[in-house]
């Protein structure tokens, strides 16, 4: 199947073109041309995305983005990529304004080249790109998958999600973040140590050169029986903190605050992992470019003779590549979404 992937769900405006082969056991993607353009300079001044103004800037990267990945593609007459089979494009979840701008423009396309128009879930997006580790072997022709059952953690800056994964296609969620999410932690502490928008990776930065064991920041719920995450009780003592001890070193506090939220995101994966009898772990989200968390989680599935699966950092912040898979996995479950944007969409 060749797809036209288009993602437009926060700041980043991202179009790829790949075609996967190998059916929905086991798929095998090849990228043939992908763009991503960050709107980060854009939303910096304001310490966060203002979706109005990313709305604005999609609508202009759109479609220099789309020349872009069409000049390695061959195409017919009109324009149209030679052999595009379907446009997969984010739905949900997102900022409403942003979806809408990527929704629009591929139905436009799609209309133009007469190709159908599928609506993707950004969550499926991250959780599949376990994919493009460089380890996510397929199994020969008749062997059973290997890959399940598996625990997937997503860590974005919306959400926090431990999915439990019999197969490509089964899974259900066994907890999620009561609160803030994980990236958003990250986002919320870099505000408070006066560090750039966007805050996870400048936390990871500082973090490198501070003491991680220089303050116990508390894990919250690292001991309770379920799968949940809450991570605002850390952000506000990591806040208390700051402000009780203006002398602080703050690559100190980075490096606390970052083993604090590490922690308790490993030890529940390992905990579901070793509940569930899995022996596979995917890690996916925007915080699953830190490479801490990359670290301390592929030592612990070690550790607990689990193997673990991460994409390249690239793909784990928002790119259009994870749409094409989410794109894939509709299709060939034939599971529609509405070409609608959706704030809020679960996995
Ligand atoms: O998946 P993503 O790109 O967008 C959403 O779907 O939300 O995730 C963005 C989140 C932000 O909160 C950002 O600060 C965080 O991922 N992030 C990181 C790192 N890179 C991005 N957090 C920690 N360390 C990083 N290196
Ligand atoms: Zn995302």
């Amino acid at each position: 199947m060749n797809i036209l992937a288009i993602e437009t769900s926060c700041d980043e405006t991202a179009i790829a073109f790949c075609a996967i082969r190998g059916g929905i056991h086991a798929p095998k993607i090849s990228i043939l041309s992908e763009v991503v353009a960050s709107q980060i300079d854009v939303h910096r001044e304001f310490g966060g995305v203002v979706p109005n103004l990313a709305k604005r800037e999609h609508t202009v990267n759109l479609p220099i983005a789309l020349e872009k990945v069409m000049k390695k593609i061959p195409r017919e007459k009109n324009g149209k990529p030679e052999k595009l089979d379907v446009i997969a494009v984010t739905v949900g979840p997102g900022l409403e304004p942003a979806l809408w701008t990527g929704i629009e423009f591929a139905k436009k396309l799609g209309k133009l080249w007469n190709v159908p128009v599928i609506g993707a879930n950004h969550l499926e997006g991250h959780l599949y790109s376990f994919l493009l580790a460089q380890s996510a072997a397929r199994p020969r022709k008749g062997q059973k998958s290997k890959l399940f059952p598996a625990i997937g953690l997503i860590v974005s800056g919306g959400h926090t999600i431990l999915v439990s994964m019999d197969s490509m296609i089964s899974r259900k969620v066994i907890g999620e973040t009561l609160d803030d999410a994980a990236g958003e932690a990250f986002d919320k502490v870099a505000r408070m140590l006066n560090l750039p928008y966007p805050g996870g990776v400048e936390i990871e930065k500082l973090a490198k050169t501070g003491n991680h064991t220089a303050i116990l920041f508390p894990r919250p719920l690292i001991h309770t029986k379920d799968y949940n995450f809450s991570f605002s009780g850390l952000k506000t003592a990591v806040l208390y903190y700051t402000k009780n001890n203006p002398s602080a070193k703050i690559a100190d506090i980075a490096a606390s605050f970052q083993a604090a939220a590490i922690d308790v995101l490993i030890h529940k994966t390992i905990r579901a992992a070793q509940a569930s009898g899995a022996k596979n772990i995917f890690l996916s989200g925007g915080v699953a470019a830190n490479s801490a968390l990359r670290k301390s989680l592929s030592g612990a599935a070690r550790k607990n003779n689990m193997r673990f699966f991460v994409a390249p950092a690239k793909y784990n912040t928002d790119n259009a590549v994870m749409i094409a898979l989410a794109g894939f996995f509709s299709r060939m479950r034939k599971k529609k979404y509405a070409l609608t944007a959706r704030g809020t969409l679960n996995i």
